[in-house]
């Protein structure tokens, strides 16, 4: 209604004073900013939480009608800043790090029984084991995810120790004078950190010998990747893959120590988890210090069953036909050529 009674000059004159009064207003707020030294570009910076907050407030106070258009960057800016905060707190303070150790190994020390429980399907026979270890591989939207997923929290559990570590030695740099270890410290938590990096150069060993087939590491019991290590339909036979690698003496002997570091760091490492969760008191102490070490014995036992029954003897018939039948495969080859 307005517009149709204005005449059609003073509307343009109308529209044109608009666009040039919003152009200047615009030029004019970015050069009072930028004489003041507030450059504008920098300051539209100032939603994102690593600029100081003074300097945000300074900027909200001299530009405050602005605030309805940016508002929603605004709250996603302030979230993303606390967010940012609390996970800095976290790793920041003793008990956030504790805290980290604590469902970072527990994670892993799920992995570890259902590996175990895994792995002892090797006395139920070859086909089995196989047929496991081929759902296992087969299942790559899986593996790889739980790989990552794995990886992350054994690099985060070790930054985090080390980190601790380096925190104790920072506040008390001089060793305890007396010789009996200071109360409650026995010998396996006295252990952890040179332990537990054992136990990750035991699995550095562990992932070249079975997972990555290196042959230079194994001790003459063979190269993986031939046909005598795996199936009729062409997969991977993982059970004669441990009977080569445990026929190896000097394998063995990597494998008894490093489940021996597992074992000794976990017989302590679990009581200090539940500590750290804060599931310790004066009744359920002596439980979860026991609980623990039955824990450890029973993965001891477990995982070191395999390597010395191969010893013993279990399983090298297989592994003997497995390479008779190959000797002979090859020689048919030769002769047919
Ligand atoms: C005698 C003891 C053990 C045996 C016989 C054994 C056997 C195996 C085998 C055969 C594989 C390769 C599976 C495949 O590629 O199909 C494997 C992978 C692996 N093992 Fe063990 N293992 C033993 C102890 C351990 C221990 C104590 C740990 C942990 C501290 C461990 C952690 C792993 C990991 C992380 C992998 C890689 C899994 C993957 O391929 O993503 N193993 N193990």
């Amino acid at each position: 209604m307005v517009m149709a009674t204005l005449p059609r000059k003073s509307l343009f004159v109308t529209t044109t004073y608009w666009v040039i009064s919003r152009n200047s207003m615009a030029k004019l707020t970015s050069l009072v900013n930028t004489t003041r030294g507030v450059n504008v570009t920098s300051k539209l910076r100032s939603f994102i939480p690593f600029i100081n907050s003074k300097e945000k407030k300074q900027w909200e106070l001299t530009n405050s009608n602005f605030h309805h258009n940016i508002a929603a960057f605004r709250c996603v800016g302030l979230q993303k800043f606390e967010t940012m905060n609390v996970l800095k707190r976290i790793w920041r303070s003793t008990l956030g790090k504790k805290y980290i150790m604590a469902l970072s190994g527990l994670a892993l020390v799920v992995f570890v029984i259902g590996h175990m429980v895994g792995n002892l399907q090797f006395f139920l026979g070859p086909e089995p084991l196989n047929r496991y270890a081929h759902f296992l591989q087969s299942n790559v939207e899986l593996l790889w995810p739980v790989r990552i997923v794995l990886l992350s929290l054994a690099v985060l559990h070790v930054v985090s120790a080390i980190s601790l570590w380096r925190e104790n030695r920072a506040a008390r740099p001089v060793d305890y004078e007396h010789e009996h270890p200071p109360y409650g410290a026995d010998w396996a938590s006295r252990m952890m950190l040179v332990g537990g990096l054992s136990v990750g150069c035991f699995l550095v060993y562990h992932l070249l010998h079975y997972t990555l087939k290196v042959e230079a590491i194994n001790f003459s019991a063979g190269n993986f990747r031939t046909d005598v290590f795996k199936d009729s339909a062409g997969h991977p036979d993982v059970y004669a893959m441990m009977v080569a690698g445990f026929s190896q003496p000097l394998a063995c002997l990597f494998y008894f120590a490093g489940v021996g570091f597992l074992c000794i760091h976990l017989s302590h490492g679990i009581a200090a988890m539940f500590q750290s969760l804060g599931f310790v008191n004066q009744v359920y102490r002596p439980i979860i210090e026991k609980g623990a070490k039955i824990v450890a014995v029973a993965l001891c036992v477990g995982y070191l069953a395999i390597p010395s029954a191969v010893l013993l003897g279990c399983g090298r018939e297989y592994l003997a036909k497995k390479q008779g039948q190959q000797s002979t495969s090859i020689a048919l080859k030769e002769n047919r050529k």
